[in-house]
């Protein structure tokens, strides 16, 4: 189980035997990765994507349930992204932006800028997810020392939430099991109680306000001066799409204020359509002062993360006559910017947001069927991030005892990936089965995820409780 905890993917290790001798047998070091069973069973091998849906090696067809890994928002194989890409090599395949720029990177910035939330303005361009919340830890910083407050280094993030894997991002990440191989961690994070309604005695608006006061508790208890930003994302991945009611968001927007605090939205996940909307905070009604993001920003194309802050922020340094000392080797890639401009005229022209909220209200109309099934405890998420936990008894919401939640792991991710559909096995506050479906996904497509899981639920249900 501790295993399963630990690994972010689909979790359908073992689906092939090791007779199959891929190549990479004893070189390549998967990430997340156990090394030993690698190297011992064997792991599928993903050939080809087309729409929602991937292709292993021998030709069998697999349903992306996850996008990737929460990435490919416009699906695979767009030939529109390819010629983007191709087309950018020509003319420039890459020139840093440090001491220049390039029309297309300038683009991308104006593109993100125009459509992201009120005065965030200032795009800065990296390399993936844990990148930008490195880069909004430094720039917090940067922001507080510049205003004279040098001691408020320290930021709030949520139990059990994921937010990357460099140090920093790893220190704000509150799931101790990923940090325990790699202490010390970087000083100064605080962990405030993580809005978990299913679990909450309150009902949802109540369990919000006090996991807000929360935050309050902590930054009166080790005081504001040393304090600099509360980090938390729309919806948080990690326990299984934790949806809070929108009173958090306001509250927690007063407490940020009201104590000289930044308020950073991680939106590695939830942007660029996920939850129906350009960005997770709008879907939710906050304002925060920077964004983080990845992911769906490319659909994965080609790698690429940004953090996008206020712009009071950026002319603080500016009026300050300081520069923000940061930077990466392929921060603001051309190429990856050809491919995220592509990406988002594609999210538009195909009114892929809407889609999202459409398409998200179907699949989780027949997810919440399997409510009918003992083993079914909640169903819960926005637009096309959904997940369902799994309890001993739905009354009482009594959790699966380890014995149980052995038996469940190791055979449900197996079943599902062997009946075609990929989707993501969490146990990090609860057990939890993830959706995170491309947004092209057809109602049918979501609909037979719905009625396969339902299938292997029956089953496990049957045989485990
Ligand atoms: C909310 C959140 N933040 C940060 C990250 C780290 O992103 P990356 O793996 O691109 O470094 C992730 C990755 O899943 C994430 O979900």
């Amino acid at each position: 189980v501790a295993q399963v905890a630990a690994a972010p993917t689909i979790s359908a290790a073992g689906a092939h035997d090791a007779t199959d001798g891929h190549r990479a047998h004893g070189h390549l070091w998967m990430h997340f990765g156990d090394l030993a069973s690698y190297d011992a069973g064997g792991v599928p091998v993903i050939v080809r994507g087309e729409g929602a849906h991937v292709y292993d090696r021998e030709g069998r067809k697999y349903f992306d349930g996850l996008s990737a890994l929460y990435c490919v928002n416009v699906g695979y194989g767009r030939q529109r992204i390819a010629d983007a890409i191709s087309e950018q090599i020509s003319q420039l395949s890459y020139f840093p932006i440090w001491q220049a720029v390039n029309p297309t990177t300038e683009a991308l910035a104006e593109r993100i800028a125009s459509l992201a939330p009120g005065d965030l303005n200032r795009v800065f361009l990296t390399s993936g997810g844990s990148e930008s919340v490195e880069s909004a830890w430094k720039l917090v910083r940067q922001y507080h020392a510049v205003r004279g407050n040098a001691t408020k280094t320290g930021i709030i993030s949520r139990t059990d939430a994921y937010h990357g894997t460099s140090m920093g991002a790893l220190s704000i990440t509150g799931i101790k099991s990923l940090q325990e191989p790699f202490l010390p961690l970087v000083p100064g994070v605080r962990n405030a109680q993580t809005v978990d309604a299913y679990h909450a005695d309150e009902d949802p608006r109540a369990h919000a306000l006090a996991c807000a006061d929360d935050v309050l508790r902590i930054i009166e208890r080790d005081g504001a001066e040393n304090i600099g930003a509360v980090i938390v994302e729309p919806v948080q991945n990690s326990g299984g799409c934790l949806v809070a009611d929108p009173v958090y968001f306001a509250r927690l927007r007063e407490i940020c204020d009201q104590h000289d605090l930044l308020l950073v939205s991680d939106e590695t996940i939830c942007s660029w359509g996920r939850l129906g909307d350009w960005f997770g905070c709008t879907v939710f009604g906050y304002q925060p002062d920077i964004i983080t993001t990845a992911k769906g920003l490319t659909s994965a194309y080609i790698p690429m993360g940004a953090m996008i802050a206020s712009e009071r922020i950026a002319q603080t340094l500016v009026d300050a006559g300081q520069r923000f000392s940061h930077g990466y080797t392929f921060g603001g890639h051309p190429v990856a910017a050809a491919a995220a401009l592509e990406n988002i005229a594609i999210l538009e022209e195909e009114e892929l947001l809407e889609a999202a909220r459409t398409r998200g209200e179907v699949f989780r109309d027949a997810l919440e069927e399997l409510r009918a099934i003992p083993i079914v405890g909640d169903v819960r998420g926005r637009a096309l991030f959904q997940a369902i936990e799994m309890v001993a008894d739905q009354a009482s919401r009594t959790a699966l005892t380890e014995g149980q939640l052995a038996t469940l792991y190791g055979r449900l991710p197996k079943e599902l990936f062997e009946r075609g559909l990929i989707c993501r096995a969490m146990n990090r506050g609860g057990p939890a089965i993830q959706f995170a479906p491309p947004l092209v996904s057809s109602v049918d497509d979501l609909r037979r995820a719905a009625a396969i899981l339902g299938e292997a639920l029956t089953e496990a249900s049957r045989d485990v409780l």
